[in-house]
């Protein structure tokens, strides 16, 4: 039978095209996933000083974070699948960490930071916030804000087209770093890495820098 495309032909490829996007970006966080950077943690070579603001709209830098351990992710909150696992991952391998270490001075900061500045607003990151645990701090910036801490932490993302729609996913590698108190990275783990490898990791350096301390 011949005639104009049906709305049943348009609206299952549009569900195609959805389902093909959405499967491009999964390959693409595997992909980025399985590029480790090449990196000695050490002095200046991974992280840095970086200046955003939370989701009151309020400055919050890398010296708020002085003090205590940090734990940060990179992502954004439109991410369909790979940053909610992730961020249940984070919470998950905290909580046990937080149960086996639970002095005030082994306590782990959990932060989000944002690499869509485009639509990741203040506004939107508190709204998505009330999903996630209230420890965790949620972070934007200016597009160059975000650009150079990128660049700092080496973080890869895709910036979307300037004059598109907003409506697009955003590829970005996938790692926690791990902060001491003085703001270096002293670890970054993978996706690859499961909740309780997680919390080994942590409890394993936070055990390491506490006896350090003594
Ligand atoms: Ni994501």
């Amino acid at each position: 039978m011949r005639g104009p495309i049906s709305w049943k032909g348009v609206s299952l490829m549009l569900a195609t095209v959805g389902g093909l996007l959405a499967y491009y970006e999964y390959e693409r966080e595997k992909r980025a996933t399985a590029i480790q950077p090449v990196v000695s943690i050490g002095r200046a070579s991974l992280g840095g000083e970086f200046a955003l603001v939370d989701s009151d709209g309020q400055p919050f830098g890398s010296a708020d974070l002085l003090g205590r351990y940090a734990l940060i992710y990179f992502g954004f909150t439109h991410c369909p699948d790979i940053c909610p696992a992730e961020l249940k991952k984070m919470e998950e391998s905290l909580a046990a960490y937080h149960s086996r270490m639970p002095g005030d001075g082994a306590r782990i900061q959990p932060v989000f930071i944002s690499i869509d500045p485009r639509r990741d607003t203040s506004a939107r990151l508190k709204d998505y916030q009330k999903q996630w645990s209230p420890s965790f701090k949620f972070l934007t910036g200016t597009t160059d804000q975000i650009r150079d801490i990128a660049r700092k932490y080496r973080v890869y993302y895709s910036a979307p087209d300037e004059d598109g729609d907003d409506d697009y996913l955003v590829d970005h590698s996938i790692f926690f770093y791990l902060l001491d108190k003085r703001g270096e990275v002293v670890d970054y783990l993978g996706k690859n890495m499961t909740a309780p490898e997680v919390t080994a990791r942590l409890v394993k350096f936070a055990q390491a820098d506490n006896s350090a301390r003594k």
